[in-house]
């Protein structure tokens, strides 16, 4: 076997075989296949497709590159959650320890952000002392204590998605339905946990544009998580406007803690609708019980305090120090006014997101630095009526913060 063959394989529109798909994510995993045969096979990939089959396939050899992480040391039903990305999503930090609070184990590992997409990772990271590589006994210790460890993925977790992931990034073949979802399906496979809730971001700020593609994918991970014996409900949630009123890291820490709190002031509806929704799913899945029930338990620990004493318990069993779970303040803060009278009509995600990064709250490269305490704050939100000259957000930075981004802000609002 040899790439050309599987080039003129697929260039036919003929299927790849099992045998074939394992010979290029072994081959390039190891390094015996070049980048430049593995990018030419993801960019027809990109452009034509891939049967469920072959999808399948493809989960299946990545899965297999590296380890698999072993949770059956942890009692009871394992429930995960996976966001495909999005600007202002701190939903993690949020939907985690309402599910804790409700007795159901959270063994959650997570990325750092790349691009506009924010990590949880790296909101953790934020808060002083917080440890997110835990060894294995650690975060099983963990879970079987507190219920809740989230944790950065381990070196040899799926390393066949760490490869092809940073070729996708530079090749324009990351936008692909059954690249991404082979991507995701791996990681939460491998990651070892029964349950798992998909929040399919769709809109301006996500990689599905459509909520035809978001379905479409959301299918295409559901199915290859069922027939690998998991348990698997996806939701497609709205990423044309920033969810909540902060991005940033430390900033989105803050307002989950609010959020959780019952600061009901200090975030926006829309996230808190939001966490509702997955939550539910995520007890629905984990505990089997119906909406009604599942939505009702979530309202309860979040209105009795036990999911805001779960996330605190959690920072601080990770070695989070509490008292930075605040806005600091930064060298640079600049107020965004409104061009025009109006009712706020959309917020540009992928502006919103783009400004971010240049305030150095994400990063354009994997070696990018992060600036914790930068990001942005949405002071005017959908569905606000503003008048000209009125502060509608706020940029915070220890960099000096450019004309372009003030612009840029200022752009991404549109009135209906
Ligand atoms: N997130 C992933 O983990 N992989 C993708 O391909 C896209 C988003």
């Amino acid at each position: 076997m040899n790439m050309a063959q599987l080039f003129e394989k697929k260039k036919q529109g003929q299927e790849l075989t099992q045998a074939e798909i394992n010979y290029f994510v072994e081959g390039y995993t190891t390094g015996s296949i070049p980048d430049y045969q593995a990018s030419s096979l993801l960019m027809a990939i990109r452009l034509l497709g891939m049967t469920d089959e072959e999808t399948f396939f493809l989960t299946k050899a990545m899965i297999e590159s590296g380890d698999v992480i072993d949770l059956t040391s942890i009692d009871g039903f394992k429930i995960d959650k996976h966001s495909t990305g999005g600007v202002g999503d701190k939903v993690t930090l949020i939907v985690t320890p309402i599910i804790a609070a409700l007795g159901i184990p959270v063994a959650k590992f997570s990325g750092k952000g790349l691009g506009i997409t924010g990590g949880t990772i790296d909101k953790l990271e934020s808060i002083r002392g917080f440890k997110t590589e835990l060894s294995s006994q650690e975060f099983i210790d963990n879970v079987n204590k507190h219920k809740i460890a989230v944790a950065g993925q381990t070196g040899n977790l799926v390393p066949a998605d760490k490869k092809l992931y940073a070729l996708r990034d530079v090749t324009g073949t990351v936008d692909s339905i059954p690249l991404i979802a082979a991507s995701i399906m791996s990681k939460k496979i491998a990651s070892g946990a029964d349950g798992i809730v998909l929040d399919v971001k769709c809109g301006s700020g996500a990689f599905m544009k459509t909520q035809e593609e978001a379905k479409k994918l959301a299918d295409a991970m559901t199915a290859i998580g069922e027939k690998l014996g998991r348990k698997v409900i996806a939701h497609i949630s709205d990423m044309d406007n920033p969810l909540g009123k902060m991005i940033g890291n430390k900033l989105e820490v803050v307002e989950a803690h609010s959020l959780l709190s019952g600061r009901q002031d200090e975030t926006h509806e829309d996230l808190l609708e939001e966490c509702i929704i997955i939550s539910s799913l995520m007890y629905q899945v984990a505990a089997g019980e119906d909406e009604a029930t599942a939505t009702a338990a979530v309202k309860r620990v979040l209105e009795d305090g036990s999911a805001v004493a779960k996330f605190e318990e959690f920072i601080v069993a990770q070695g989070g120090d509490l008292a930075d779970i605040v806005q600091n303040d930064t060298a640079n803060k600049v107020a965004v006014k409104a061009a025009s009278n109006g009712v706020v009509g959309t917020i540009n995600a992928l502006l919103i997101g783009e400004a971010s990064v240049e305030l150095g709250a994400g990063r354009l490269t994997k070696e990018s630095a992060l600036d914790y305490d930068a990001g942005i704050q949405l002071v005017a939100k959908k569905g606000d009526a503003v008048k000209t000259g009125e502060t509608i957000a706020y940029l915070y930075s220890n960099r000096e913060i450019a004309d372009e981004t003030i612009n840029k802000v200022q752009k991404a609002y549109t009135m209906a």
